[in-house]
């Protein structure tokens, strides 16, 4: 290992953050593809649909105890940061930038919001959202009608997304997609500080997701 090149290199996302990222996308598109399919699918619409909003849930809690730039309080900046980088007057700084961070609460509320309508929805054929029971067929209805608008709501800010990344990869010349699957960004050691990424770290982890999937199961059995 060349330590020279190390010094240049910090760690931005924590092992968790990054299963967080590509777990999470790939229970979305199995939602879209497995309610799609309709049918015999939807057993595993609903697992995939359950799996999302635990691992929402994990993301929230791990924004307040999870390493440096995995916190809400180190990403979110008030508007002015927001405008400024978007006149382009903003200095580049590790992890999300002002308008990255609007961009991963949008995504997290809505996929929180696609899945909590979920549960209460049904497809009048086979497959009902396990809390639908506990409401009126009114309020069934609407949930689910929102749960199919929602699905174009999240469809769009997904595409924005990947625009957004390769538009930075593209034109910006600033890598974001290898960080998101190594962990680390190019930065002087002397410019920013490391993320924490370490076993104890990863335990917290593992323990805060288990939490959040046992929940939500217990919940939606
Ligand atoms: C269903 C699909 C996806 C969803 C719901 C999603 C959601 C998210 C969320 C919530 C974050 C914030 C991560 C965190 O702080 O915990 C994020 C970041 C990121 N995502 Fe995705 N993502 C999806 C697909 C993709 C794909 C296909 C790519 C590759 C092009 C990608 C590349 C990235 C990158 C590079 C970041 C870090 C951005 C930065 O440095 O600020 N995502 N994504
Ligand atoms: C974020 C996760 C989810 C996504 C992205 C998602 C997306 C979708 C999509 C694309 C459809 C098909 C819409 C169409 O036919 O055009 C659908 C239908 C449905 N989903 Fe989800 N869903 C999610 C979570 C859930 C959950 C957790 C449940 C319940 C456990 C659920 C219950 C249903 C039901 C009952 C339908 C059928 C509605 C109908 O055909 O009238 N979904 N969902």
């Amino acid at each position: 290992m060349n330590p020279d090149k190390n010094e240049h290199k910090i760690r931005v996302w924590d092992l968790p953050t990054r299963c967080f990222h590509w777990v999470l996308a790939i229970c979305i598109l199995a939602s879209f593809v497995s309610g799609k399919i309709g049918g015999d699918a939807m057993v595993w619409h609903g697992r995939f649909g359950v799996l999302a909003l635990s691992l929402i849930v994990f993301r929230l809690g791990w924004g307040v105890v999870g390493p440096h730039y995995a916190r809400f309080a180190q990403f979110i900046k008030g508007p002015r940061a927001v405008l400024q980088e978007c006149r382009g007057q903003r200095v580049r700084e590790p992890g999300h930038s002002p308008l990255g961070a609007l961009s991963v609460l949008a995504l997290l509320l809505t996929v929180a919001f696609q899945a909590g309508l979920g549960l209460f929805s049904s497809d009048d054929i086979a497959f009902d959202g396990p809390w639908s029971r506990h409401v009126s067929d009114d309020i069934v209805d609407l949930a689910t009608r929102w749960h199919l608008r929602l699905q174009w709501l999240l469809a769009a800010l997904i595409g924005l997304h990947i625009a957004a990344v390769l538009w930075h990869q593209r034109v910006r010349g600033h890598d974001l997609l290898m960080p998101m699957f190594t962990g680390d960004q190019q930065w002087g050691r002397d410019q920013a500080p490391s993320a924490r990424d370490d076993w104890a770290i990863r335990a917290r982890a593992v323990v805060l997701f288990a939490l959040a999937l046992l929940l939500l199961s217990y919940l939606s059995r």
